[in-house]
């Protein structure tokens, strides 16, 4: 719903008096990988100024205010993430501000930090399985996943580095095109993947592959989803284990 819309005021009022909902607040998510603070600075100061229309309108007093995600990670070098740490205090100082200026009663609030609590914490290893040359000069390297278990490069351009996980000491100088193998020319994990020269068998792993990973995976091609395993420095434990054919078929009344 807009707040710049009559009849949103009006479903918040009759939303406070049906007896069917118990009316707490507002929530708002303006987007993801915001890398500027100003954006979240401004989003509490457009909802708090809400609160008081919706105070100063009809009276009602907003308990909960939900302030969403969006907090910018880094999946790249050229990525600056947020730092939570220095920001979210700066957020509340701002929440502060507002509801002193405004006369409002402080809200309880909320933040929905999806992806800054597990992106950098995955990595999704593969072995690469073959390269090819093609006529132009474009170096390909293909890897035993595809956009099933890595969507976000060809849903949204999203941009990723890997590395070579027994050879993170050569230098990187060979670019590449880090294909899967669903068959489709949209397949690609890494547009220019920037490694040391590879080997048909070496393992390769993406970065910061914690979030939006998994949880977007796909039978595309009705290919197989991997093992997820979870490690720190006392444990290596399983949480999904790889797909098989008859996982795959479990559905299928054949
Ligand atoms: C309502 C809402 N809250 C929070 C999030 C988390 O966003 P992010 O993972 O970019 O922080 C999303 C993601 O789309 C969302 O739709």
């Amino acid at each position: 719903m807009s707040i710049f819309s009559d009849e949103t005021l009006d479903l918040i009022k009759q939303l406070n008096q049906n007896e069917q909902f118990d009316f707490k607040g507002l929530h708002c998510h303006i987007g993801s990988q915001i890398f500027d603070k100003t954006s979240f600075i401004k989003e509490i100061q457009a909802l708090l100024h809400y609160v008081k229309r919706i105070f100063d309108e009809k009276g009602i007093i907003v308990e909960v205010l939900n302030l969403g995600g969006g907090f910018g990670v880094q999946y790249t070098v050229a990525d600056q993430a947020l730092d939570l740490e220095a920001t979210l205090p700066q957020l509340l100082d701002t929440v502060y501000t507002e509801v002193l200026n405004l006369n409002l009663q402080l809200p309880k609030i909320i933040i929905e930090p999806g992806r800054s609590i597990v992106a950098n914490a995955g990595i999704t290893a593969y072995t690469i399985g073959a390269t090819k040359k093609t006529l132009s000069g474009k170096e390909y390297v293909f890897v035993d996943g595809s956009m099933a278990d890595h969507i976000r490069t060809a849903l949204y351009q999203a941009k990723y580095e890997a590395a070579l996980v027994d050879r993170m000491d050569e230098t990187a100088d060979y670019h590449y095109t880090l294909a899967g193998r669903a068959c489709e020319s949209g397949d690609i994990l890494i547009h220019d993947c920037v490694l040391p020269k590879v080997e048909i068998n070496d393992i390769l792993c993406v970065f910061s592959t914690g979030a939006y990973h998994y949880s977007m995976s796909s039978h595309y091609n009705r290919l197989l989803k991997p093992a997820v395993i979870f490690v720190n420095e006392e444990a290596i434990r399983l949480v999904n284990k790889r797909e098989t054919y008859e996982d795959l078929l479990t559905q299928d009344r054949l």
